[in-house]
């Protein structure tokens, strides 16, 4: 069964296809990154366009390189949200239509869901249950995971997601956009210890986190200290040092409390180097394992939908996901509220 994957929930067009025999059998992704850095930030009204340049010639790309048409696809997944609403439309609408042309389901994925099963995708990759650390742009959680809609959340942000603390601390370093890679590839330059920033919420007695004190920090720095490329580096590296030590202490946590050996780490932050050092070396001395999803798995990508959409479809009961005449978007959405297929 060849599942098609469409990802618009953001700044990324990603299109997947995933085959349950054979496994991923081909990805794209075209990164509207540059478009947006001139403005410092996403704009919503240009993603959308974007994607709806992009989307239609993607999938014919990715079914050409693997030689398939769209008469072999099974189903059709698409990012239903979270996300900017605009953006994910584009993917909805038009899965949605070809799900409706093709006469084969269509199913609306929870974007942190695909990021959350995209370790799955790598080898050696974990098996149910396991500690998911989802650390992206817009979320910041450490989630129970018993099985594909089975999800519990253990501690969130009670601010701003890491990857946002990464990017308004790049930005106030003066870095373009996105900040995180920027800031971390700055930080290896810095000079260990010069500055050290808070652990916000390191002892706080629960697993929910807290990163807008570590920006203002950031802010006081720049303020006192001269602003030189070295004295830069310096705070970036205070300031990825303190998020990578909360984020793998609480992370330690949630593995002590749910009794669980297996942590993954999902979402663009997972591509941070010191953060996945640290965590490999923390987390075996526990003597449990992290998985890390590949690297282009990590961001966000349109074979973690297709393989989100492969998994739910392999799963009893997929009657209300047939296709219809209508789709919605869902610009917020709890993962929790997720059910596996089969629930009541
Ligand atoms: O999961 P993602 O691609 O998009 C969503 O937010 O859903 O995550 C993007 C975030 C951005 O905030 C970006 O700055 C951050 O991940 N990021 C990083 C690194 N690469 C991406 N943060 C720290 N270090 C990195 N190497
Ligand atoms: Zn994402």
């Amino acid at each position: 069964m060849i599942v098609l994957g469409i990802e618009t929930s953001c700044d990324e067009t990603g299109i997947g296809l995933y085959d349950t025999k054979r496994g991923l059998l081909n990805h794209t992704l075209y990164s509207q990154t540059e478009m947006h850095s001139e403005y410092g930030g996403v704009v919503p009204e240009l993603a959308s366009r974007d994607h709806i340049r992009r989307v239609i010639p993607l999938i014919k790309q990715t079914l050409s390189a693997s030689e398939h048409s769209l008469q072999d696809l099974a189903a059709i997944a698409y990012t239903q949200g979270p996300g900017l609403a605009g953006a994910l439309l584009v993917g909805a609408s038009i899965g949605s239509a070809l799900g409706f042309a093709l006469k084969i389901p269509t199913l609306g994925i929870h974007h942190l869901e695909g990021h959350l099963l995209s370790p799955l995708l790598s080898t050696p990759s974990p098996d149910f249950p396991f500690v998911a650390l989802l650390v992206s742009g817009g979320h910041t959680q450490l989630m129970e995971v018993r099985g594909v809609g089975s999800y519990r959340l253990l501690g969130e942000t009670l601010d701003d997601a890491a990857g946002e603390a990464f990017d308004k601390t790049a930005k106030l370093l003066g870095l373009g956009y996105p900040g995180g890679p920027a800031l971390s590839k700055l930080a290896e330059k810095g000079k260990s210890g010069r500055f050290t920033l808070p652990r916000p919420m390191l002892h706080s007695g629960d697993l929910n986190f807290s990163f807008s004190g570590l920006k203002t920090a950031v802010l006081t720095l720049t303020k006192k200290n001269e602003v030189t490329q070295q004295t830069c580096a310096d705070i970036a590296l205070a300031f990825q040092d303190a998020a990578v030590d909360v984020l793998t202490e609480k992370s330690l946590a949630a593995l002590k409390q749910t009794g669980l050996t297996q942590l993954i780490v999902a979402g663009g932050v997972g591509a941070n180097r010191q953060l996945r050092n640290k965590l490999l070396k923390k987390v075996e001395l526990a003597g449990a394992t992290v998985f890390f999803p590949s690297l282009e798995f990590c961001t966000d990508n349109g074979a973690m939908i297709a393989f989100a959409g492969a998994m739910r479809l392999q799963m009893p009961d997929i009657s209300n996901q047939l296709p219809g005449n209508s789709f919605t978007v869902k610009a917020r959405w709890n993962l929790e509220l997720l059910k596996a297929p089969n629930d009541p």
